[in-house]
């Protein structure tokens, strides 16, 4: 058991166009970590957050890493406490799994000063509380992936069952961050709580094909099926000239364009490297037209997920 122990969890992309709160992927590059001290006295202490002007709370039970870890420290009945420190390395508010990110860091290194006693099931369990902190509602769609890597389908939250589903080895994910802020929580109050028979049709065939393209490879299919007939067109309005930025990398070859989570950053499935850059630099470029500044990402899916760093 060590007495300190310190993870990085990476950024991840939501609901993948077809998969509204059941699927999403981690992305290699920005992510957050944190830092666990374990501490005689008991509960969870957050000693500071670096990285943002945000306010966000240090109460640990208002925190979402801070909040993993106590159900985490309450679930072994720990007779100690831990201290904490949380350094933010990504966007608030952002639809890159920022508060996911954190609360998967925090799961792993409680994980490792508590001697590894959960398995993965578990973990995401812990991980998923610590996240509706912030977003007010129970979805593994970013911090299962952030957590354990990999593209994850989660048929079913409570009790959790969720599934890997294979990357073809070409996928490359653009994904781009526009400098403004949307709050989970209000992105998911503005969605009606009704879908009608011919989209959940519609949708279904679309999500039922995803699986199938991802399981052949074929980009083709892919192209034609990563359609959002629900979600996207409620939220496209939180994001200025969507429109506009959606066909214009469609034009450049992207299999898809669309709200990553909750948004605003948007992201693109591309065949290549060399696509997601074309991809990258055109909806820059727009945005940077439009007086937006932004920040691309080019990754391959994250196949590790959060792990330990030296302390
Ligand atoms: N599936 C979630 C949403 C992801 O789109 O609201 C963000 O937490």
């Amino acid at each position: 058991m060590s007495e300190i122990a310190r993870a990085f969890a990476p950024a991840s992309i939501a609901n993948l166009a077809v998969g509204y709160d059941i699927m999403g992927l981690a992305i290699e590059g920005p992510g957050d970590e944190v830092e666990v001290r374990k501490v005689a006295e008991k509960g969870v202490r957050i000693s500071a957050i670096h990285g943002t002007d945000k306010p966000l709370p240090l109460e640990a039970k208002r925190n979402t890493a801070g909040f993993a870890a106590l159900r985490m420290l309450e679930a072994v009945q720990a007779d100690f406490g831990l201290e904490m420190e949380i350094w933010k390395k990504m966007p608030f508010g952002s639809g890159m799994g920022s508060s996911a990110a954190s609360s998967a860091a925090a799961v792993r290194a409680t994980q490792q000063v508590l001697g590894n006693p959960f398995d993965d099931t578990q973990l995401s369990h812990f991980a998923m509380l610590g996240e509706s902190v912030a977003s007010g509602s129970i979805h593994g769609d970013n911090v299962i992936p952030s957590l354990l890597g990999g593209l994850i389908l989660i048929r079913e939250n409570e009790p959790i069952d969720f599934l890997r589903l294979p990357v073809p080895s070409q996928l490359q994910v653009m994904l781009i961050h526009p400098d403004m802020e949307i709050l989970t929580s209000e992105a998911r109050n503005l969605l009606s709580d009704e879908v009608s028979l011919t989209k959940m049709i519609r949708q279904t065939a679309e999500t039922a094909s995803f699986v199938h393209a991802l399981h052949t490879g074929d980009f083709a299919l892919m192209s034609r099926c990563m359609n959002d007939h629900v979600i996207e067109p409620q939220r496209a309005k939180l994001i200025p000239h969507f429109g506009k930025l959606q066909r214009l990398a469609l034009d450049q070859g992207a299999l898809n364009y669309t709200i990553s989570g909750a948004g605003p950053s948007m992201f693109a499935f591309c065949k290549g490297v060399d696509s997601a850059t074309r991809v990258g630099d055109a909806v820059k470029g727009l945005l940077a037209e439009q007086n937006v500044d932004s920040r691309v990402y080019i990754s391959g899916v994250n196949m590790l997920g959060a792990h330990l760093l030296d302390t």
